[in-house]
């Protein structure tokens, strides 16, 4: 378990390095995206096999085009979750800053990174609206949950979520870069959120870090069951019951079917991977809730 916090001078120098790159590499996916694109019905937003229920008897049920829906719907319900996401984050990013003082470095670099995210959300909200998914709200549950959390007031939270989403969101978003067969508003979309959340990421690490080393026992005990409740919340998201309805699914059956479903599995794994070797390396996932996290569907 590593347990060296950063100093001071290493804090703003990481942070320096990270508004460096902001303006270099910051983009207006309003003015950068053809919104007005043809968006073609057979392509798939996510490769097949990331589709909740490729593999299973209601998928073999569905069309060629139907399954390429169905995976639009999913991205544009994963989107959605996003949003819900970095509005949360946004909250607390400026409550870190409430608590800063913005001659620093550190701080100056957290309101850059609520700039980022207000061009994100927007952005994903155009895309929600071209594929002609009906909502960018997540679930209702979701919906209260977060707006309790400034109750919490918890800045380690706040960034070990960041850590789980983002790492998450990256390596979902990854490979639909990758894929030149999946449709390309969705990619463009997703290749310039993957640039701008890597500095992010770099962001809220070393920072989680410090933070977790200054905790006590006690705490850490409790912010180690938080986390966990987080992440499964923020992983349900991903895929609204709307998703179903939508394709003329029933509802209940899809989500069953989903749920036993070992691709489905695999894929929330392995998103999850880069987040949960970060989190066991601190010590923030130890021998006694690593179950947890396994039962969760999160850790191999
Ligand atoms: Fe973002
Ligand atoms: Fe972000």
């Amino acid at each position: 378990m590593r347990e060296t916090a950063a100093r001071p001078e290493d804090r703003e120098r990481n942070a320096a390095r990270l508004l460096r790159a902001s303006a270099r590499h910051s983009h207006d996916p309003l003015t950068e995206i053809d919104w007005d694109q043809h968006v073609d019905p057979d392509h798939f937003a996510l490769p097949q096999h990331r589709v909740a229920l490729y593999g299973t008897p209601l998928w073999e049920s569905l069309t060629p085009r139907q399954r390429a829906q169905l995976s639009v719907h999913q991205l544009a319900s994963a989107t959605a979750a996003g949003i819900w996401f970095e509005l949360v984050l946004m909250e607390g990013l400026i409550r870190h800053v409430y608590e800063s003082d913005l001659t620093t470095r550190h701080a100056q670099y957290a309101l850059t990174e609520v700039a980022d995210e207000c061009r994100h959300s927007t952005m994903f909200a155009r895309y929600i609206t071209a594929t002609g998914y009906p909502s960018a709200r997540p679930t209702a549950k979701a919906h209260r949950r977060g707006k309790f959390h400034f109750l919490l007031n918890d800045t380690a939270m706040t960034f070990a979520g960041a850590v789980f989403v983002e790492e998450f969101t990256d390596a979902m978003q990854r490979e639909m870069v990758r894929d030149e067969s999946l449709q390309p508003l969705a990619r463009e979309v997703a290749r310039i959120h993957v640039i701008e959340e890597a500095r992010h990421i770099g962001y809220a690490k070393p920072e989680l870090e410090r933070l977790w080393a200054g905790m006590g026992a006690p705490r850490r005990a409790v912010f180690r069951r938080g986390l966990l409740v987080m992440a499964r919340l923020a992983v349900a998201e991903l895929v609204h019951p709307r998703v179903y309805a939508l394709a003329g699914l029933d509802v209940a059956e899809a989500r069953r079917a989903a749920a036993a479903n070992p691709h489905w599995q695999q894929a929330r794994t392995d998103w999850a991977r880069k987040a949960m070797v970060f989190f066991a390396d601190l010590g923030i996932v130890d021998h006694r809730t690593a179950p947890r996290w396994r039962r969760a569907g999160l850790l191999e």
